[in-house]
């Protein structure tokens, strides 16, 4: 596909839904709409196609259709597109580019600001795995494959896998917010019940993305040798076998840089077993793109 064939395939009247959620691919210079998911998301206004000059698709149609999506640019380049895309308001741009011009496109998009929201992926589009697939593809594997385990229905059992916190590595770069401390404890002066808490939470969304789930972690000090010592088991400190723990909401939550997740995080040891651990997450969001206040229960066994 050439710049002068540039393809966009508008939403039919019936698409025209006050929830939907977009992915838009541009594909060396052309941009294609990819999906159109029924989500809980804003209302996307349109102008008549036929009214379109080539002008208003390439430069303009973006402020038109006022993008609040994932865009992928497949063979960006310098990235132009991309920066183009997220000016006009994606949430995200994923910019894949197999030559070496990549290495000045990432320090193009940095130069310019606009590193939150575009990522460059060196690569052939048909080779690299897409941070977002990455995602969802770690929820599909773990939580909605009881949705069809070889064509039975075990939905039953999703309920049941979505209460229970997972323990598993996640990757530093996964992660979109700053960090928020839950809870100290002090093993030379802690009682029984200081194990049990509740605690307010507040995290700064640091990047344009989705939001599956919250994730804990804890960090070790010996403040007490000669030499300060410790460890992290953080995303982005070196593998642990506590790895982290993963609590996954329901649904995501589309989130832009620069926004607020507030919550309280509650646990307790369970009242028949106490080697079992209860949780319990709050969480308000009121962002651009999606709202939530919800409460969740979770049973570590
Ligand atoms: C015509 S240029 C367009 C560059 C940029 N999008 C622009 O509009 O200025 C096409 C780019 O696609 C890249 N490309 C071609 N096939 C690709 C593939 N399979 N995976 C990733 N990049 C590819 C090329 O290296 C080249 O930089």
């Amino acid at each position: 596909m050439s710049h002068s064939n540039l393809i966009w395939l508008a939403p039919r009247e019936s698409d025209h839904r006050p929830t939907t959620k977009q992915t838009i691919l541009i594909v060396a210079g052309d941009i294609i709409r990819m999906e159109n998911k029924c989500e809980k998301e804003k209302r996307v206004e349109r102008m008549p196609v036929d009214e379109m000059t080539s002008k208003d698709y390439y430069f303009d149609s973006y402020a038109h259709f006022g993008i609040h999506e994932t865009v992928l640019d497949v063979g960006c380049g310098t990235g132009i597109l991309s920066m183009f895309a997220a000016k006009a308001g994606a949430t995200r741009v994923i910019g894949i580019e197999m030559s070496n011009i990549v290495e000045h496109a990432k320090k193009i998009v940095a130069a310019n600001n606009l590193d939150k929201v575009v990522e460059i992926i060196h690569g052939k589009v048909e080779e690299v795995t897409l941070p977002v697939e990455k995602d969802r593809q770690y929820k599909d594997d773990k939580i909605n494959w009881w949705d069809s385990v070889y064509g039975f229905d075990m939905s039953c059992i999703r309920e049941v896998a979505m209460t229970e916190p997972l323990v598993d590595v996640v990757e530093a770069k996964q992660v979109v917010t700053n960090s928020c401390l839950v809870k100290e404890v002090d093993l030379y002066t802690v009682k029984k019940e200081d194990l049990a808490f509740s605690a307010p939470f507040h995290l700064q969304v640091r990047r344009n993305d989705y939001v599956h789930a919250l994730i804990t972690y804890f960090n070790i000090e010996f403040t007490k040798c000669h030499k300060r010592t410790g460890f992290s088991t953080a995303p982005e400190a070196r593998y642990t076998h506590w790895k982290q723990t993963v609590f996954y909401f329901d649904d995501y939550l589309t989130v832009k840089h620069g926004e607020e997740i507030f919550g309280t995080f509650t646990m307790k040891p369970n009242e028949r077993n106490n080697r079992d651990l209860d949780f319990q997450i709050e969480m308000e969001f009121h962002g651009e793109l999606s709202d939530c206040q919800e409460s969740h229960k979770y049973k570590m066994r």
